[in-house]
């Protein structure tokens, strides 16, 4: 348990942090940077539009609770652990966290978008948890307190282009024994283009559909997982539409 490292973070308070360093003008980096500069401010405009009703939009077409759930016994936690949680969005997986964790227990909540961290403000608020620190930042730039013994993402859909450094980062600061679990949503095995499309759409996938199916960020987390972790599990669910990773981290 390494509460000294997250409490680095102050409780409850959102906390701004710088983006990236400059770039060489013209640079392949700098290319490649400014489109994931675009796709990131998609997504903080979709986010921020779904903010408010999140919480009930994001249950209507899919049985997400059990799942939930279900990611969160696979941290293993126990009370006073700490967990970090990449793209916590309005804090839904809190309450089920700190049943784990109790009060001597921390959380830090990561997340790009303003108006989804303000509702889990919120909701920390009405909980009364002094034990839960937001921070605003990219997933893949979030510097991850050492020690962690777990770390949580349950839909974070639009993590990458830079999942496999979001999940290199935590795996290394994960204490030796400590489960990163990502729980998120897949195209089936097997489905013509025609169905995914029409199936993601229908439990609720915002952004950009096409390029999702065509980029398939569920195969890279998987790779990321077993290049960096040990014992990776990784369950399908509900018909192949989601799935439950879980990885931990080996003895030094
Ligand atoms: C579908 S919501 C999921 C929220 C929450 N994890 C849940 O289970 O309800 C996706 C969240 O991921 C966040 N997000 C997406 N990409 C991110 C990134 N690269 N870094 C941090 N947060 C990110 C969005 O701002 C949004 O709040």
């Amino acid at each position: 348990m390494t509460l000294a490292a997250c409490q680095a973070f102050p409780a409850a308070a959102v906390i701004r942090r710088g983006v990236k360093d400059a770039l060489l003008p013209g640079s392949d980096l700098e290319h490649t940077m400014s489109e994931i500069d675009s796709t990131r401010e998609h997504l903080i405009e979709t986010y921020r539009k779904r903010a408010r009703h999140y919480d009930i939009t994001s249950q209507l077409y899919y049985p997400q609770r059990a799942h939930r759930r279900r990611a969160v016994q696979a941290l293993r936690l126990r009370p006073g652990d700490s967990v970090v949680e990449i793209a916590c969005g309005t804090g839904v997986n809190f309450p089920l966290l700190e049943q784990e964790i109790g009060p001597e227990g921390r959380i830090v909540g990561v997340d790009l978008t303003d108006a989804m961290l303000a509702q889990a403000q919120q909701r920390i608020e009405m909980g009364g948890w002094s034990n839960v620190s937001l921070v605003q930042a990219d997933g893949a730039e979030f510097e991850f307190p050492t020690g962690v013994d777990a770390i949580l993402a349950t839909y974070p859909h639009a993590l990458l282009p830079e999942s496999g450094k979001v999940i290199a980062h935590g795996a290394a600061a994960l204490c030796a024994g400590g489960h990163w679990v990502v729980l998120d949503l897949k195209v089936p095995d097997n489905t013509p283009r025609w169905l995914a499309q029409l199936g993601v759409a229908t439990v609720g996938r915002s952004g950009s559909l096409d390029e999702w199916i065509v980029r398939r960020p569920w195969e890279a987390i998987r790779v990321a997982m077993q290049n960096t972790l040990a014992d990776l599990s990784w369950i399908e669910l509900f018909f192949g539409i989601a799935y439950l990773a879980v990885g931990t981290r080996g003895p030094e």
